[in-house]
């Protein structure tokens, strides 16, 4: 049986009087001559415990006086309401046991970003931190909880693969045993294979891009939730992409608006997100709205991260945007019918300037076209054989898409690096800790 003790959220819906016993971490000490003040944190939030000599043991007293930032303790009280107390109550200490004292704590909060990353593993008890990884937790969670009830399987594709999905440039090589194999970019082309039994699957898997610049939504490892359905159109899946995040915002912002709140998230900017359909433009109306704009743009371009935030301003929720010029999307993607140079692919962009969060399209199903394609990316086609079989055997329309976990993180709760929205981020320059 796990220990019993008390939470601070627990501590706070208490009456005075009532007795509690907390564990946390020194939040903020402040010693004043036989009094200490001290702020306890643990996960579920601050709370203020004041410590008399007069009521602890010598020892206890000591313990007290040696205590700094980050040390963790025990402390057993009773809780007494107090308006001067940050939460409106504090607790009264009858008892401080020290599990482990602090050396003074490196970070204040006011480091420089690098600072900060190379204390990355101590740097994640910040509020900031731990209100992000919440906000995260109840994004995965969510969409976890809809995927279930829709009826989505979840499945577990390989990481280890022998070829690109993605494009040869972000492959990261790895030695494996007596042959070079890759680090997955996409669950894809496997998820792809499962649909013939499961018909509607999902996975969630790290997925690695060598990206070699640095920007503000670009990790080298990053968490991939992809969803492939045996029949479904490109439209059917985009209604799908949709429903997923409306779910999974709405879910955000009712569960985690405390700590939506501590990042100082306009939460009113996400409320429209929680409405379906999402507004669906193609690209030939994107490169319109774009000229209209004065951007030096022409068909064939590929949108990078200022022609999305300029298209952003457009829409005030989460907006599709469709038939890609083949030229500038991946191999797999189907020609759209009657036009062979563009795909039926869709990107999904959040609103307020982030941009592109899903990634999908229907399938390319005839097996030349994608033979010829896969030849003109330059890939050896031996390793692409058994994908072929999947047109060979039964072949079904069906379609896809790829969900960066990161992306909507960063949009959800407002953030302007994506580097905040994992616990270690991997980037060029970046892997210590
Ligand atoms: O658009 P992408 O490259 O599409 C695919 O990988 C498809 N094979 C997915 C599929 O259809 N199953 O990536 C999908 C999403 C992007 O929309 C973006 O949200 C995220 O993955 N993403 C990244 N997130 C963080 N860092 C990176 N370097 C990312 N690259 C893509
Ligand atoms: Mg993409």
């Amino acid at each position: 049986m796990a220990p019993k003790w008390d939470t601070v959220a627990d501590a706070l819906k208490k009456a005075d009087g009532e007795e509690v016993l907390l564990r946390g971490w020194v939040h903020w000490i402040h010693k004043l001559g036989k009094k200490a003040f001290i702020r306890v944190r643990d996960h579920t939030g601050v709370i203020q415990a004041v410590a008399e000599k007069a009521s602890l043991s010598s020892e206890e007293w000591k313990a007290v006086k040696k205590l700094t930032r980050e040390s963790s303790v025990e402390v057993r009280g009773r809780v007494r309401s107090d308006p001067r107390a940050p939460s409106g109550k504090e607790v009264v200490a009858t008892s401080v046991k020290v599990f482990g004292y602090s050396p003074p704590f490196p970070i204040w909060g006011r480091e420089d970003v690098d600072f900060l990353l190379d204390h990355r593993h101590l740097w994640l008890r910040s509020r900031r931190m731990t209100a992000i990884m919440k906000v995260r937790e109840t994004l995965l969670s969510a969409m976890r909880e809809w995927l279930k009830r829709e009826g989505w399987w979840e499945v577990h594709p390989p990481i280890l693969t022998a070829s690109a999905v993605e494009g040869g440039a972000t492959l990261f090589e790895v030695k494996y045993f007596d042959k070079k194999a890759y680090l997955s970019q996409s669950a894809q082309l496997y998820l792809e294979a499962l649909i013939f039994s499961l018909e509607k699957v999902w996975s969630l898997t790290p997925s690695f891009r060598a990206e070699k610049s640095r920007t503000r939504r670009h990790l080298a490892e990053y968490w991939h939730l992809e969803l492939e359905g045996a029949w479904y159109s490109m439209e059917d899946m985009m209604e799908v992409a949709e429903e997923l995040v409306a779910y999974a915002v709405r879910r955000a912002v009712e569960e985690r608006r405390e700590e939506l709140e501590l990042l100082g998230r306009d939460i009113s900017k996400l409320e429209p997100a929680f409405e379906t359909p999402y507004p669906r433009i193609t690209y030939d109306e994107a490169i319109e709205i774009l000229k209209r704009k004065g951007f030096p743009v022409s068909w064939g371009d590929n949108l990078g991260a200022d022609e999305e935030r300029a298209l952003t301003e457009e829409f005030e929720k989460p907006f599709f945007i469709t038939h890609f010029p083949k030229k500038i999307k991946a191999f797999y993607m189907k020609e759209a019918p009657g036009r062979p140079e563009v795909v039926l692919g869709f990107d999904l962009l959040a609103p307020e300037g982030y941009g592109e969060i899903i990634g999908g399209s229907e399938r390319e199903e005839n097996i030349d076209r994608l033979l010829e394609r896969i030849r003109e990316e330059g890939y050896d086609p031996a390793n692409y054989e058994w994908y072929l079989d999947l047109r060979r055997y039964g072949s079904v329309p069906h379609s896809g898409f790829g969900l960066g976990l990161e992306r909507v993180v960063m949009w959800v709760t407002g953030i302007d690096h994506i580097r905040d929205t994992i616990p270690f981020p991997r980037f060029r320059g970046r892997i210590y800790p």
